[in-house]
Protein backbone atom coordinates (compact mmCIF):
# COMPACT_ATOMS: atom_id res chain seq x y z
CA UNK A 1 0.00 0.00 0.00
CA UNK A 2 1.31 3.01 -1.06
CA UNK A 3 1.53 5.33 1.95
CA UNK A 4 3.19 8.62 1.49
CA UNK A 5 3.38 10.12 -2.46
CA UNK A 6 5.82 13.26 -3.75
CA UNK A 7 4.29 15.33 -6.30
CA UNK A 8 7.43 17.30 -8.20
CA UNK A 9 7.16 19.70 -11.07
CA UNK A 10 9.37 17.55 -14.02
CA UNK A 11 9.43 21.57 -16.11
CA UNK A 12 9.89 25.32 -14.97
CA UNK A 13 6.69 24.71 -12.58
CA UNK A 14 2.93 25.93 -13.09
CA UNK A 15 2.48 22.12 -14.30
CA UNK A 16 -0.73 22.10 -12.65
CA UNK A 17 0.87 20.17 -9.04
CA UNK A 18 -2.24 22.31 -7.10
CA UNK A 19 -4.90 20.75 -8.60
CA UNK A 20 -3.19 17.23 -8.55
CA UNK A 21 -2.20 17.46 -4.83
CA UNK A 22 -5.62 18.50 -4.14
CA UNK A 23 -7.06 15.70 -6.01
CA UNK A 24 -4.52 13.22 -4.06
CA UNK A 25 -5.09 15.12 -0.40
CA UNK A 26 -8.26 13.52 -0.42
CA UNK A 27 -7.23 10.48 0.76
CA UNK A 28 -4.31 11.79 2.61
CA UNK A 29 -3.75 12.48 6.30
CA UNK A 30 -1.01 15.12 5.70
CA UNK A 31 0.19 17.80 2.95
CA UNK A 32 3.15 18.75 3.87
CA UNK A 33 5.35 21.69 1.69
CA UNK A 34 8.70 21.34 1.42
CA UNK A 35 10.83 24.32 -0.07
CA UNK A 36 10.19 27.68 -1.90
CA UNK A 37 7.77 30.49 -0.15
CA UNK A 38 5.31 32.77 -2.04
CA UNK A 39 6.82 32.74 -5.53
CA UNK A 40 4.79 29.35 -5.68
CA UNK A 41 0.76 29.83 -7.16
CA UNK A 42 -1.17 26.66 -6.73
CA UNK A 43 -4.70 26.63 -8.49
CA UNK A 44 -6.81 24.90 -7.49
CA UNK A 45 -10.50 25.01 -9.26
CA UNK A 46 -13.63 23.85 -6.47
CA UNK A 47 -17.28 23.52 -8.35
CA UNK A 48 -16.76 27.37 -10.08
CA UNK A 49 -14.69 29.13 -7.07
CA UNK A 50 -10.91 29.09 -7.81
CA UNK A 51 -8.50 29.43 -5.25
CA UNK A 52 -4.79 30.11 -5.71
CA UNK A 53 -2.59 28.84 -2.77
CA UNK A 54 0.77 30.54 -2.08
CA UNK A 55 1.96 29.25 1.06
CA UNK A 56 -0.46 27.04 2.65
CA UNK A 57 -0.43 23.46 1.35
CA UNK A 58 -3.06 22.42 -0.94
CA UNK A 59 -4.56 19.95 1.74
CA UNK A 60 -6.31 22.63 3.37
CA UNK A 61 -8.52 22.42 0.95
CA UNK A 62 -10.20 19.93 2.23
CA UNK A 63 -11.49 19.09 5.97
CA UNK A 64 -9.97 17.09 8.60
CA UNK A 65 -6.19 17.30 6.66
CA UNK A 66 -3.28 18.69 8.73
CA UNK A 67 -1.15 21.19 6.56
CA UNK A 68 2.53 21.78 6.90
CA UNK A 69 5.05 24.55 6.41
CA UNK A 70 8.17 22.65 6.52
CA UNK A 71 11.51 24.47 7.69
CA UNK A 72 12.77 24.42 3.96
CA UNK A 73 10.76 27.14 3.06
CA UNK A 74 11.06 30.76 3.39
CA UNK A 75 8.16 33.08 5.42
CA UNK A 76 6.37 36.31 4.59
CA UNK A 77 4.83 36.55 7.59
CA UNK A 78 1.87 39.32 6.39
CA UNK A 79 1.57 36.50 3.36
CA UNK A 80 0.78 34.09 5.42
CA UNK A 81 -1.62 35.47 7.64
CA UNK A 82 -3.33 37.12 4.16
CA UNK A 83 -3.82 34.06 2.88
CA UNK A 84 -5.31 32.84 6.19
CA UNK A 85 -6.96 35.80 6.10
CA UNK A 86 -8.46 34.65 2.79
CA UNK A 87 -9.30 31.60 3.05
CA UNK A 88 -10.92 32.31 6.61
CA UNK A 89 -13.37 34.73 4.13
CA UNK A 90 -14.21 31.99 2.27
CA UNK A 91 -15.33 30.21 5.18
CA UNK A 92 -11.92 27.42 4.86
CA UNK A 93 -11.45 26.67 8.75
CA UNK A 94 -7.48 27.56 9.30
CA UNK A 95 -5.96 26.99 13.01
CA UNK A 96 -3.21 25.47 14.70
CA UNK A 97 -4.78 22.20 14.44
CA UNK A 98 -5.03 22.08 10.78
CA UNK A 99 -1.71 24.41 9.83
CA UNK A 100 1.11 23.88 11.27
CA UNK A 101 4.37 25.84 10.66
CA UNK A 102 8.10 25.11 10.99
CA UNK A 103 10.09 27.21 13.93
CA UNK A 104 12.98 26.99 11.71
CA UNK A 105 11.52 28.13 8.38
CA UNK A 106 13.45 31.62 7.60
CA UNK A 107 11.47 34.86 7.33
CA UNK A 108 11.48 36.97 4.45
CA UNK A 109 12.18 40.37 5.89
CA UNK A 110 11.31 43.92 3.95
CA UNK A 111 15.11 44.42 2.55
CA UNK A 112 14.87 40.89 1.07
CA UNK A 113 12.14 42.01 -1.28
CA UNK A 114 13.63 45.18 -1.88
CA UNK A 115 16.81 43.59 -2.72
CA UNK A 116 15.20 41.26 -5.06
CA UNK A 117 13.23 44.07 -7.11
CA UNK A 118 16.34 46.05 -7.03
CA UNK A 119 19.05 43.63 -8.15
CA UNK A 120 17.53 40.43 -9.50
CA UNK A 121 15.10 41.62 -12.68
CA UNK A 122 17.34 40.16 -15.16
CA UNK A 123 16.32 36.91 -14.03
CA UNK A 124 12.71 37.64 -13.94
CA UNK A 125 12.11 36.70 -10.39
CA UNK A 126 8.79 36.67 -8.62
CA UNK A 127 9.87 40.03 -6.74
CA UNK A 128 8.55 38.02 -3.63
CA UNK A 129 12.49 38.51 -2.26
CA UNK A 130 13.37 34.29 -1.91
CA UNK A 131 16.12 34.82 -3.12
CA UNK A 132 18.22 37.09 -0.92
CA UNK A 133 16.19 35.17 1.94
CA UNK A 134 17.54 32.17 1.18
CA UNK A 135 21.05 33.94 0.50
CA UNK A 136 20.48 35.30 4.23
CA UNK A 137 19.76 31.32 5.65
CA UNK A 138 23.01 29.95 4.06
CA UNK A 139 24.87 32.88 5.32
CA UNK A 140 24.00 32.22 8.69
CA UNK A 141 22.45 35.94 8.95
CA UNK A 142 18.94 35.22 8.72
CA UNK A 143 16.21 35.09 10.74
CA UNK A 144 14.16 31.71 11.43
CA UNK A 145 10.59 31.62 13.21
CA UNK A 146 11.81 30.51 16.36
CA UNK A 147 13.80 32.94 16.64
CA UNK A 148 11.26 35.13 17.00
CA UNK A 149 9.94 32.77 19.63
CA UNK A 150 13.13 32.85 21.51
CA UNK A 151 12.56 36.99 21.18
CA UNK A 152 15.31 37.52 24.61
CA UNK A 153 17.75 35.68 22.74
CA UNK A 154 17.26 37.27 19.23
CA UNK A 155 14.64 39.79 18.61
CA UNK A 156 15.82 42.35 21.26
CA UNK A 157 18.60 42.07 20.43
CA UNK A 158 20.37 44.47 17.74
CA UNK A 159 22.24 41.98 15.73
CA UNK A 160 20.03 41.69 12.58
CA UNK A 161 21.00 44.24 10.01
CA UNK A 162 18.76 45.66 8.89
CA UNK A 163 15.55 43.90 10.13
CA UNK A 164 12.58 45.55 10.47
CA UNK A 165 11.53 45.95 14.02
CA UNK A 166 8.05 47.71 13.50
CA UNK A 167 4.79 47.35 15.30
CA UNK A 168 3.33 45.80 12.75
CA UNK A 169 5.95 42.78 11.88
CA UNK A 170 6.28 42.04 15.64
CA UNK A 171 2.40 41.32 15.97
CA UNK A 172 2.44 39.78 12.25
CA UNK A 173 4.54 37.01 13.77
CA UNK A 174 2.74 37.29 17.03
CA UNK A 175 -0.41 36.38 15.25
CA UNK A 176 1.67 33.26 13.36
CA UNK A 177 3.13 32.03 16.59
CA UNK A 178 0.23 29.82 17.65
CA UNK A 179 0.44 27.77 14.35
CA UNK A 180 4.60 27.79 15.22
CA UNK A 181 5.61 23.85 15.90
CA UNK A 182 8.16 21.74 15.57
CA UNK A 183 7.47 19.86 12.38
CA UNK A 184 9.95 17.26 12.14
CA UNK A 185 9.31 15.50 15.36
CA UNK A 186 5.46 16.36 14.57
CA UNK A 187 5.84 14.81 10.72
CA UNK A 188 7.92 11.76 11.94
CA UNK A 189 5.45 10.98 14.64
CA UNK A 190 2.85 10.86 12.14
CA UNK A 191 5.00 8.84 9.61
CA UNK A 192 5.07 6.53 12.96
CA UNK A 193 1.22 6.80 13.12
CA UNK A 194 1.58 5.53 9.41
CA UNK A 195 -0.58 8.58 8.25
CA UNK A 196 -0.75 9.06 4.28
CA UNK A 197 1.75 12.09 4.14
CA UNK A 198 1.08 14.10 0.83
CA UNK A 199 4.59 16.21 0.29
CA UNK A 200 3.80 19.42 -1.98
CA UNK A 201 6.77 20.16 -4.46
CA UNK A 202 6.68 24.08 -5.55
CA UNK A 203 8.47 25.01 -8.82
CA UNK A 204 9.71 22.57 -10.87
CA UNK A 205 13.15 20.64 -12.02
CA UNK A 206 14.95 23.05 -14.36
CA UNK A 207 14.16 25.59 -11.74
CA UNK A 208 15.70 23.70 -9.06
CA UNK A 209 19.38 25.80 -7.44
CA UNK A 210 21.25 22.72 -8.26
CA UNK A 211 19.37 20.52 -11.20
CA UNK A 212 17.84 23.46 -12.96
CA UNK A 213 19.12 26.37 -15.48
CA UNK A 214 21.60 27.79 -13.31
CA UNK A 215 21.59 30.81 -12.89
CA UNK A 216 17.98 31.25 -13.94
CA UNK A 217 16.48 29.36 -10.80
CA UNK A 218 15.10 30.26 -7.89
CA UNK A 219 17.42 30.00 -4.78
CA UNK A 220 15.79 26.14 -3.06
CA UNK A 221 15.71 22.62 -3.90
CA UNK A 222 12.81 22.16 -5.94
CA UNK A 223 13.50 18.52 -6.72
CA UNK A 224 12.59 15.43 -3.96
CA UNK A 225 15.86 15.39 -2.07
CA UNK A 226 14.18 19.14 -1.15
CA UNK A 227 11.51 16.72 1.22
CA UNK A 228 14.58 15.23 3.53
CA UNK A 229 16.01 18.79 4.04
CA UNK A 230 12.97 20.85 4.27
CA UNK A 231 11.04 18.37 6.15
CA UNK A 232 13.43 16.91 8.39
CA UNK A 233 12.83 12.70 7.33
CA UNK A 234 14.63 10.24 5.25
CA UNK A 235 14.76 9.49 1.76
CA UNK A 236 13.01 5.50 3.12
CA UNK A 237 9.94 7.23 3.94
CA UNK A 238 9.18 8.64 0.37
CA UNK A 239 7.02 5.44 -1.02
CA UNK A 240 6.12 7.14 -4.41
CA UNK A 241 7.15 9.78 -6.34
CA UNK A 242 5.12 11.17 -8.93
CA UNK A 243 6.34 13.71 -11.30
CA UNK A 244 3.87 16.16 -12.80
CA UNK A 245 4.62 17.78 -16.56
CA UNK A 246 2.46 19.63 -19.02
CA UNK A 247 1.58 17.98 -22.44
CA UNK A 248 3.16 21.20 -23.53
CA UNK A 249 6.24 23.45 -22.20
CA UNK A 250 5.89 26.76 -20.22
CA UNK A 251 8.26 29.42 -18.56
CA UNK A 252 7.70 32.08 -16.56
CA UNK A 253 10.83 35.07 -16.44
CA UNK A 254 13.85 34.43 -17.74
CA UNK A 255 16.16 31.80 -19.12
CA UNK A 256 16.77 28.89 -21.98
CA UNK A 257 14.08 27.48 -23.71
CA UNK A 258 14.98 25.26 -26.24
CA UNK A 259 11.82 24.47 -27.79
CA UNK A 260 10.19 27.99 -27.29
CA UNK A 261 6.96 28.70 -29.50
CA UNK A 262 7.27 32.46 -30.69
CA UNK A 263 4.00 32.13 -33.54
CA UNK A 264 0.70 31.99 -33.64
CA UNK A 265 0.67 28.21 -32.87
CA UNK A 266 2.55 29.54 -29.40
CA UNK A 267 0.02 32.28 -28.92
CA UNK A 268 -2.98 30.09 -29.36
CA UNK A 269 -2.02 27.51 -26.46
CA UNK A 270 -1.16 30.65 -24.26
CA UNK A 271 -4.75 32.01 -24.99
CA UNK A 272 -6.54 28.22 -24.67
CA UNK A 273 -3.95 27.07 -21.41
CA UNK A 274 -4.48 30.47 -19.73
CA UNK A 275 -0.68 30.59 -19.43
CA UNK A 276 -0.46 33.56 -17.30
CA UNK A 277 0.98 33.86 -13.61
CA UNK A 278 -0.66 32.54 -10.85
CA UNK A 279 1.42 34.61 -8.84
CA UNK A 280 2.67 37.59 -10.77
CA UNK A 281 0.24 37.87 -13.59
CA UNK A 282 2.79 37.72 -16.36
CA UNK A 283 2.46 35.95 -19.63
CA UNK A 284 4.31 32.47 -19.08
CA UNK A 285 6.32 31.22 -22.64
CA UNK A 286 5.11 28.60 -24.34
CA UNK A 287 6.99 25.98 -25.84
CA UNK A 288 6.77 22.19 -27.21
CA UNK A 289 7.27 19.08 -24.49
CA UNK A 290 10.62 18.52 -24.19
CA UNK A 291 11.26 15.32 -23.92
CA UNK A 292 15.07 15.53 -22.61
CA UNK A 293 13.98 18.03 -20.25
CA UNK A 294 11.10 15.76 -19.14
CA UNK A 295 13.68 12.41 -18.99
CA UNK A 296 16.18 14.55 -17.11
CA UNK A 297 13.15 15.16 -14.44
CA UNK A 298 12.72 11.42 -14.45
CA UNK A 299 16.17 10.58 -13.59
CA UNK A 300 16.64 13.35 -10.85
CA UNK A 301 13.94 12.55 -8.76
CA UNK A 302 14.02 9.12 -9.18
CA UNK A 303 10.21 9.32 -10.54
CA UNK A 304 8.12 6.13 -10.27
CA UNK A 305 5.14 7.64 -12.27
CA UNK A 306 3.76 10.58 -14.65
CA UNK A 307 0.90 13.12 -13.98
CA UNK A 308 0.32 14.34 -17.80
CA UNK A 309 -1.75 18.17 -17.41
CA UNK A 310 -3.60 20.31 -19.40
CA UNK A 311 -4.12 18.01 -22.60
CA UNK A 312 -7.04 19.47 -23.31
CA UNK A 313 -5.13 22.55 -24.48
CA UNK A 314 -4.00 20.47 -27.23
CA UNK A 315 -6.90 20.22 -28.73
CA UNK A 316 -7.72 21.71 -32.19
CA UNK A 317 -4.15 21.81 -33.40
CA UNK A 318 -3.24 20.12 -36.57
CA UNK A 319 0.10 18.89 -35.61
CA UNK A 320 1.59 18.46 -32.76
CA UNK A 321 5.89 18.10 -31.65
CA UNK A 322 7.93 16.32 -29.27
CA UNK A 323 11.17 17.67 -29.03
CA UNK A 324 13.22 14.62 -29.01
CA UNK A 325 17.06 15.83 -29.24
CA UNK A 326 19.33 19.33 -29.28
CA UNK A 327 20.85 19.65 -32.49
CA UNK A 328 24.09 21.71 -31.48
CA UNK A 329 27.69 22.90 -33.33
CA UNK A 330 26.19 20.09 -36.04
CA UNK A 331 25.92 17.38 -33.65
CA UNK A 332 22.58 15.60 -32.05
CA UNK A 333 22.15 15.79 -28.21
CA UNK A 334 20.03 13.17 -27.09
CA UNK A 335 20.77 13.96 -23.04
CA UNK A 336 19.57 16.89 -21.31
CA UNK A 337 22.39 19.04 -20.07
CA UNK A 338 21.46 22.06 -17.99
CA UNK A 339 25.21 24.28 -19.82
CA UNK A 340 23.56 27.23 -21.02
CA UNK A 341 25.62 27.32 -23.80
CA UNK A 342 24.11 24.06 -25.00
CA UNK A 343 20.57 25.15 -24.27
CA UNK A 344 20.59 28.94 -25.46
CA UNK A 345 22.38 27.65 -29.10
CA UNK A 346 20.51 24.52 -29.73
CA UNK A 347 18.27 23.92 -32.47
CA UNK A 348 15.77 21.30 -31.41
CA UNK A 349 14.92 18.44 -33.06
CA UNK A 350 11.11 17.29 -33.43
CA UNK A 351 9.14 14.23 -34.10
CA UNK A 352 6.27 15.45 -35.17
CA UNK A 353 2.62 14.26 -34.71
CA UNK A 354 -1.19 14.21 -35.72
CA UNK A 355 -3.46 16.25 -33.63
CA UNK A 356 -7.49 15.66 -32.79
CA UNK A 357 -10.13 18.36 -33.62
CA UNK A 358 -12.36 16.80 -30.38
CA UNK A 359 -12.65 18.92 -27.39
CA UNK A 360 -12.28 16.85 -24.26
CA UNK A 361 -14.93 17.80 -22.20
CA UNK A 362 -17.01 15.11 -20.27
CA UNK A 363 -14.48 12.27 -21.07
CA UNK A 364 -14.16 9.76 -18.27
CA UNK A 365 -12.04 7.13 -19.54
CA UNK A 366 -8.45 7.43 -21.42
CA UNK A 367 -10.24 4.62 -24.19
CA UNK A 368 -12.31 7.25 -24.81
CA UNK A 369 -10.19 9.99 -25.49
CA UNK A 370 -9.26 10.76 -29.59
CA UNK A 371 -7.10 7.97 -31.30
CA UNK A 372 -4.35 10.37 -31.66
CA UNK A 373 -4.26 12.16 -27.87
CA UNK A 374 -3.85 8.75 -26.31
CA UNK A 375 -0.84 8.32 -29.28
CA UNK A 376 0.24 11.19 -27.99
CA UNK A 377 0.11 10.18 -24.36
CA UNK A 378 1.72 6.80 -25.78
CA UNK A 379 4.66 8.75 -27.48
CA UNK A 380 5.31 10.68 -23.81
CA UNK A 381 5.45 7.57 -22.12
CA UNK A 382 7.59 5.55 -24.35
CA UNK A 383 10.48 8.17 -24.29
CA UNK A 384 10.07 8.79 -20.27
CA UNK A 385 9.94 5.03 -19.80
CA UNK A 386 8.23 4.85 -16.81
CA UNK A 387 4.11 5.09 -16.74
CA UNK A 388 2.28 7.93 -17.52
CA UNK A 389 -0.38 7.06 -13.88
CA UNK A 390 -3.12 10.50 -14.94
CA UNK A 391 -3.65 12.61 -17.47
CA UNK A 392 -5.54 15.73 -16.56
CA UNK A 393 -7.82 17.18 -19.13
CA UNK A 394 -9.43 20.10 -17.57
CA UNK A 395 -9.01 22.32 -13.94
CA UNK A 396 -12.07 20.82 -12.26
CA UNK A 397 -11.60 17.25 -9.81
CA UNK A 398 -13.42 15.56 -11.94
CA UNK A 399 -11.49 16.24 -14.86
CA UNK A 400 -9.01 13.57 -14.35
CA UNK A 401 -8.13 10.23 -16.14
CA UNK A 402 -6.48 7.71 -13.93
CA UNK A 403 -4.69 5.35 -15.92
CA UNK A 404 -3.12 3.33 -12.91
CA UNK A 405 -4.30 3.18 -9.52
CA UNK A 406 -1.46 1.19 -7.98
CA UNK A 407 0.23 5.46 -8.06
CA UNK A 408 -2.69 6.42 -5.68
CA UNK A 409 -3.02 6.60 -2.02
P1 LIG B 1 12.21 33.44 -7.58
O1 LIG B 1 11.81 32.09 -7.12
O2 LIG B 1 11.19 34.50 -7.26
O3 LIG B 1 13.59 33.81 -7.12
O4 LIG B 1 12.29 33.42 -9.18
C1 LIG B 1 13.28 32.66 -9.88
C2 LIG B 1 12.71 32.07 -11.15
O5 LIG B 1 11.78 31.06 -10.82
C3 LIG B 1 11.93 33.06 -12.03
O6 LIG B 1 12.13 32.66 -13.38
C4 LIG B 1 10.50 32.82 -11.63
O7 LIG B 1 9.59 33.21 -12.64
C5 LIG B 1 10.51 31.35 -11.40
N1 LIG B 1 9.49 30.86 -10.44
C6 LIG B 1 9.55 30.93 -9.10
N2 LIG B 1 8.46 30.34 -8.56
C7 LIG B 1 7.74 29.88 -9.58
C8 LIG B 1 6.52 29.13 -9.65
O8 LIG B 1 5.91 28.74 -8.65
N3 LIG B 1 6.09 28.82 -10.90
C9 LIG B 1 6.78 29.18 -12.01
N4 LIG B 1 7.91 29.86 -11.99
C10 LIG B 1 8.38 30.21 -10.79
Amino acid sequence: MTKNIAVIGMQFGDEGKGKIIDFLAEKADVVARFNGGNNAGHTIKVNDETTILHLIPSGILHKGKINIIGNGLVIDPKVLLEEIEKLRNKGIKVTPDNLVVSGNAHIILEKHIKEDKEKNKHLGTTARGIGPAYTDKVARSGMRLIDYINKNNVLEKQSFSGRRKSEAFSSDLKNIKPFIKNTTLLINNLLNKNKKILFEGAQGTLLDIDFGTYPYVTSSNATVGGICTGLGIGPKKIDKVLGVAKAYTTRVGNGPLPTELKDEVGKKIQKTGNEFGATTGRPRRIGWFDALMCKYSVIVNSLDAIVLTKLDVLSGLEKIKICIGYKHKNKIIKNFSNNSEILENCEPVYEELNGWNENLDGIKNFEDLPENAKKYIKRIEELMEIPISIVSIGPERNQTLILKKEFLF
